[in-house]
């Protein structure tokens, strides 16, 4: 599959979202990264619902990947689904029923995804690979833009690529969290397929440069 790059808008500027959001787009990045965070969940609170339909209502066409760090998860599902989402992933622990809240993503329409935080065992996949559209692993703690890279990521993203070839089916291998043009090329080579970058991409000066040379890294 194509390998996609997900700019997280945690580190846009938010007074200028939009702007922001199409200028990423126009640089070439293929998926907007959403992160819904609770102050719950997660020590951090961030944008809901109504933010993705604005997007939307600005005129953004692109496929808008929501990842909820939120706990309870369900609630909220069918208002990112009325907003626009077309991605939504959520964290097993913060689901009671985590196949009930797979199958209620997709009843709303959008693709569903496990997001695994970095010490969460895989074992979280293993009756839901017939399941879920994304698989997303986190390789810092959830909550904060600007981490570092969490190296042993790279051996869950070789093992989580075994079990996607096993399972035959067309999962993407998401990776989130200190991702940049330096690291970027071991970690598609462990596996991933769709790399969310945050503060790599808006704090640059030249968005399209720094998508365009993770491309060349991720190729090479
Ligand atoms: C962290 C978020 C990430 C974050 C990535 O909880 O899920 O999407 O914004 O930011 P960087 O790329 O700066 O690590
Ligand atoms: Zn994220």
């Amino acid at each position: 599959m194509k390998p996609l790059i997900a700019p997280s808008i945690l580190s846009a500027d938010f007074a200028r979202l939009g702007e922001e959001v199409d200028a990423v787009l126009n640089a070439g990045a293929d998926v907007v990264h959403f992160d819904v965070m609770d102050n719950h969940y997660v020590p951090n609170l961030t944008i809901g619902p109504m933010v993705c339909k604005a997007l939307r209502d600005y005129g953004i066409e692109a496929p808008i990947d929501v990842h909820l760090m939120v706990k309870p998860v369900d609630r909220i599902i069918p208002d990112f689904a009325e907003a626009g989402a077309s991605i939504i992933t959520f964290h097993p622990e913060a689901s009671d029923h985590v196949d009930r809240t797979l199958q209620l993503i997709h009843e709303q329409g959008c693709q569903a995804g496990l997001v695994l935080n970095p010490a969460t065992p895989l074992h979280y996949l293993d009756h839901v690979m017939d399941k879920v559209d994304v698989i997303l692993l986190m390789s810092v703690n959830p909550g904060f833009g600007g981490q570092s890279f969490i190296p042993s990521t790279l051996d869950k993203l070789r093992a989580v690529r075994k079990r996607i070839k096993a399972s035959g089916r067309d999962i993407r291998l998401e990776v989130d969290g200190g991702v940049k043009v330096s690291n970027i090329g071991e970690i598609a080579e462990a596996g991933a397929d769709m790399f969310v970058a945050g503060s790599a991409i808006f704090n640059a000066d030249d968005y399209a440069s720094v998508i365009r040379t993770m491309r060349d890294e991720i190729a090479a």
